[in-house]
């Protein structure tokens, strides 16, 4: 089933850009083809990840109207021979244009919205993709919001920081709930110790799913390796047989069937 994912936390740093990424990498690997935006415009992150700068468009562009979105996809496709395609949608990462996107009002963003809705006809129908993510600004900005609004699915990333718990739970009741929106949890980060064994891991999901009421769509060990990549490539591209890159084949399968 074609959809768009948002990827969503109440605090910043818990992962989104590399779960978001490594997600979408994960699919292409399975041969789906998606598009991966970067709807963080206060502190946009893709374009260093896919090693962009000096862009005629970006996703600003787009959602101001300016350009349709096929002038803002880059391939970024590492050939896999699986069919697989990845387009990405970059936030535009100059002073300037954060100061802009910074200063907008509600009125541009609800056709913002308008502009975001139309992707699912111009991308899913239209262009033939599998999945569109959002990798979103942390908190309650418009910009995430709206992603939010626009989205099938909301995966919510989340470390064991207890104002971070009690910020995703505040968030499911007056945000995902509200919006009906399917919601499932990523604990990220999370120490080794409390995942030594399967009994172990299980005990620790069943809490967690406790505490949110949520699906919990994975648990996320904190890898000193990924904090290594900082941020300059895509992980699971580069080390397949980690397990990092094994749970998030394991999250792509869930999400599928979510
Ligand atoms: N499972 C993990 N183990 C170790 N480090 C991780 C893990 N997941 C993410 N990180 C690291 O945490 C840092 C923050 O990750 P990331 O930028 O993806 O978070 P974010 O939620 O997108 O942040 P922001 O809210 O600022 O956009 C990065 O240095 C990243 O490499
Ligand atoms: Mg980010």
């Amino acid at each position: 089933m074609k959809k768009i994912i948002a990827v969503h936390s109440y605090k910043g740093g818990t992962g989104k850009t590399s779960l978001s990424t490594n997600l979408a990498a994960t699919f292409v690997r399975n041969g789906k083809k998606v598009c991966l935006m970067d709807l963080d415009f206060r502190a946009p992150s893709l374009h260093a990840i896919f090693k962009k700068q000096n862009l005629d468009y970006w996703l600003n562009d787009y959602l101001n109207g300016v350009c349709e979105i096929n002038k803002v996809l880059i391939d970024a496709t590492n050939n896999n021979g699986n069919g697989g395609k990845l387009l990405v949608g970059l936030a535009n990462p100059s002073t300037e244009a954060i100061r802009d996107m910074t200063a907008k009002d509600r009125k541009w963003e609800m056709k913002a919205l308008g502009r975001l809705l139309a992707l699912r006809s111009a991308l899913l129908n239209d262009g033939n993709f599998d999945y569109i993510i959002f990798d979103t600004s942390p908190g309650l900005q418009y910009s995430s919001i709206n992603a939010i609004v626009a989205a099938d699915i909301v995966l919510v990333v989340t470390s064991l920081d207890a104002s971070d718990i009690n910020g995703s739970q505040r968030m499911t009741s007056e945000l995902y709930d509200l919006f009906e929106k399917k919601t499932g949890i990523l604990i990220n980060k999370v120490i080794v110790d409390y995942l030594k064994s399967k009994e172990e891991q299980k005990k620790f999901t069943k809490k967690m799913k406790d505490i949110h009421n949520l699906p919990i769509l994975a648990t996320i060990p904190c890898f000193c390796e990924v904090l290594r990549a900082a941020g300059n490539f895509i992980f699971t591209e580069e080390r397949p047989d980690h397990p990092f890159t094994e749970t998030l084949e394991d999250l792509a399968e869930k999400v599928e069937k979510f």
